[in-house]
């Protein structure tokens, strides 16, 4: 299902820039973590995340479960232990901790130590991704496309980018229009009164003329501040195409697109046609803002009246709540 594009860039942790000078932390978002095929039932992987590690692990029961890394104990990294049953236990000592982060067992004592838990990111599955939420609860649902389901579309996963800045970086690119036209080629019609801007996402219509694929019709999400969902019509043809990104403790973002088009509409052939047009679309912008990601040092000092749209995510982007759940 998933393909493997290695962009993945040799990471040091340590202490992230915090986003936001008065609260620190990261927004609280939805953010993939692994590709659902690169964790099996019973086995753990560990992942830079945010300002710190995490891992991705698989009980038997088959249930994902995200949570910090480092053992309450002596602070070993969890990635390194075994998956036992739906537990996890650390190599160092054999502690081990259920799906909720409590500590189910500890081989040397009786009693647990109630303060023996780890964290534990509220964790979802969909879109062939594994995501864990930046906070205790989640303020919102997984990123979805405006009117599909997961289980109507036929979906391609895969690494995309990797960026020396924090994801709500990229994410100006949704509502930047002069970028779409003078950096893309693409013609846009679209109001930037009419785009909605809500606490947690923002969504609105756009029809995009390309210059290689011709007219796309796209409803377009934005989910926290770091995915965007594009449900477009390009020719009658359902294309959709998604991009996320994952902020590393290094300030970098790792990201991933998802590519799907409908399972009712057309043959085999006609759908893998399909996926590829969408692949190639968004491969093609990508590697257009690629140069300019790789280098910029943003900022918002002048922005124009042709920057409304921006603006107002750039205003989204402030206020946006943020947390840092595992250092409290
Ligand atoms: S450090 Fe994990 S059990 Fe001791
Ligand atoms: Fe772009």
């Amino acid at each position: 299902m998933a393909s493997t594009t290695a962009v993945r860039s040799k990471r040091k942790a340590r202490a992230a820039k915090p986003q936001n000078k008065s609260g620190g932390g990261f927004h609280q978002s939805w953010y993939a973590i692994a590709r659902s095929d690169e964790v099996s039932a019973g086995s753990v992987i560990g992942r830079d995340f945010l300002e710190g590690r995490a891992i991705v692990f698989r009980g038997e029961d088959g249930r994902a479960c995200v949570m910090n890394a480092y053992c309450r104990h002596l602070g070993a990294d969890l990635s390194l232990g075994k998956v036992i049953g739906n537990d996890i236990q650390c190599a160092f000592h054999h502690w081990q901790y259920g799906a909720d982060g409590a500590c189910t067992k500890i081989p040397a004592a009786e009693k647990i130590p109630k303060a023996a838990r780890i964290f534990k990111f509220p964790t979802a599955e969909k879109w062939g991704l594994i995501w864990a939420f930046n906070g205790s609860k989640p303020l919102f649902d997984v990123p979805e496309f405006v009117g599909y389901e997961e289980a109507d579309l036929d979906i391609r996963t895969a690494e995309a980018f990797d960026l020396p800045v924090e994801p709500w970086v990229p994410f100006t690119n949704s509502m930047d229009f002069q970028h779409l036209r003078v950096l893309h080629g693409l013609k846009i019609e679209c109001d930037p009164d009419a785009i909605h801007v809500g606490d947690y996402r923002i969504q609105y219509d756009v029809r995009f003329e390309d210059p290689t694929f011709g007219i796309f019709d796209q409803r377009i999400r934005v989910t926290g501040t770091n995915t965007i969902a594009l449900a477009g019509r390009l020719s009658g043809m359902g294309i959709l195409s998604m991009a996320t990104g994952t902020p590393t403790p290094d300030g970098r973002t790792h990201g991933w697109s998802v590519t799907a088009t409908p399972k009712n509409e057309g043959t085999a052939e006609e759908r893998e046609n399909r996926l590829a047009i969408g692949e190639a679309f968004f491969r093609r912008l990508i590697q257009e803002d690629e140069p300019i990601m790789q280098t910029i040092r943003f900022h918002d000092g002048l922005l124009i009246d042709a920057d409304r749209a921006l603006a107002r995510f750039l205003q989204y982007v402030r206020r946006f709540p943020t947390a840092s759940p595992v250092a409290q």
